[in-house]
């Protein structure tokens, strides 16, 4: 029997395919590479020593469906495949609620359909939005603060409906802030066009490709004045995965999860830790708060220990080493 990974060519997905493997699981990907490189299918063959089967379609095509689960065996499955950005999801509020909860009803359908005992959806810290306390605890109130973080929450909503209404488990893992790459840098982050997100950026800025790092705001009430996120690494991410894969949750339940580290950063401790990890300075400039950012968002992940038996395990420095490890072997991302 194989689990099902959709949007196993992307940057937490690929991951996934490689921990389900070294854990023994048979692996089947599907994934449209819409946002996602070819040669991701390339690399992940050679770091898993196995011809990995993999659908080129859209998780949310009934028809496409049918063929995966008609043509494998498979008994779980991890959902990935979705937009996400929250900038597109603000112009394209329609396109998002589309795509991202049309794959969840169809993929939901076609996994009952066939008997199908668990699905483990790619959920994020975003569903909680800017109100909670921290940290934030799976039963924090959840206030997404654009069109992606409601895809996300209305996700795990009608998982939990489906799963009731019938034999299936669903687990939900709200994902914190994911960086770094596996060991080798045979696979890690590569955005398509320009990143977003911070490490990436602080990567483009010691890659040559930018000259500064901006700063998004030096005045938010934390230690240094810079915003505050968990940081986790995606192979600690990946190993959450096949916890809640193996996890024993009764038939007809589903189950939510914070994957965080459990402790916040501020944008210049994670620089400082970049110099650090990367022995080189890396010039920034303090500039607006970018709009929609929070303050502070770090995970209380006590549940994900108790239940899953899950701790992140490796630290900033090496999530940091781990993510240059990928950029400076594909400087033009994996074409190069
Ligand atoms: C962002 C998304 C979030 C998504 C997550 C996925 C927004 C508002 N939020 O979260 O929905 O789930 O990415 O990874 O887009 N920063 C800088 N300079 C930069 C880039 C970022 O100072 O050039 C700061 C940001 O202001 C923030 C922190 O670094 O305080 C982390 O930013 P980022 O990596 O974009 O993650 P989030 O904002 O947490």
């Amino acid at each position: 029997m194989a689990t099902l990974v959709t949007g196993g060519a992307g940057f937490i997905g690929s991951h996934i395919v490689v921990a389900l493997h070294d854990a023994g699981r048979d692996v089947v990907v599907l994934d449209d590479f819409s946002n996602a490189s070819r040669r991701v299918v390339d690399a992940l063959r050679t770091l898993t020593g196995s011809h990995l089967p993999v659908v080129e379609g859209d998780a949310g095509d009934p028809d496409v469906l049918d063929a995966v689960f008609g043509g494998n065996r498979i008994d779980s499955v991890v959902h990935f495949a979705a937009r996400k950005s929250v900038a597109e999801s603000v112009s394209d509020p329609l396109g998002y609620y589309r795509s991202n909860l049309g794959s969840v009803i169809a993929l939901a359908a076609a996994a009952i359909d066939r008997g199908v005992g668990r699905l483990v959806f790619s959920s994020s810290a975003t569903v909680y939005g800017s109100t909670s306390a921290l940290p934030v605890a799976e039963d924090s109130p959840t206030v997404p603060d654009s069109p992606y973080g409601q895809t996300k929450l209305m996700g795990e909503r009608i998982l939990a409906d489906a799963a009731a209404s019938s034999d299936m488990r669903a687990v939900m893992l709200r994902y914190f802030n994911p960086v770094g790459a596996h060991p080798s840098g045979v696979i890690g982050e590569d955005p398509s066009g320009e990143p977003a997100n911070l490490v990436p950026r602080i990567m483009q800025v010691v890659a040559g490709r930018r000259d500064r790092l901006g700063v998004f705001g030096a005045d938010y009430s934390t230690v240094d004045g810079t915003a505050v996120r968990d940081y986790v690494h995606v192979m600690d991410l990946a190993e959450g995965h096949v916890a809640a894969l193996d996890t024993d949750i009764a038939p007809s339940s589903s189950r939510t999860y914070n994957l965080g580290t459990g402790s916040g950063t501020t944008v210049l401790q994670v620089l400082a830790a970049a110099e650090e990890a990367l022995g080189t300075r890396i010039p920034y400039k303090v500039a607006e708060r970018r709009p929609g950012d929070i303050e502070a968002s770090w995970a209380d992940c006590t549940r994900a220990r108790d239940e899953l038996g899950w701790q992140a395990r490796r630290g900033l420095t090496q999530m940091l080493a781990d993510h240059w490890n990928f950029v400076r072997q594909h400087l033009n991302g994996y074409e190069s």
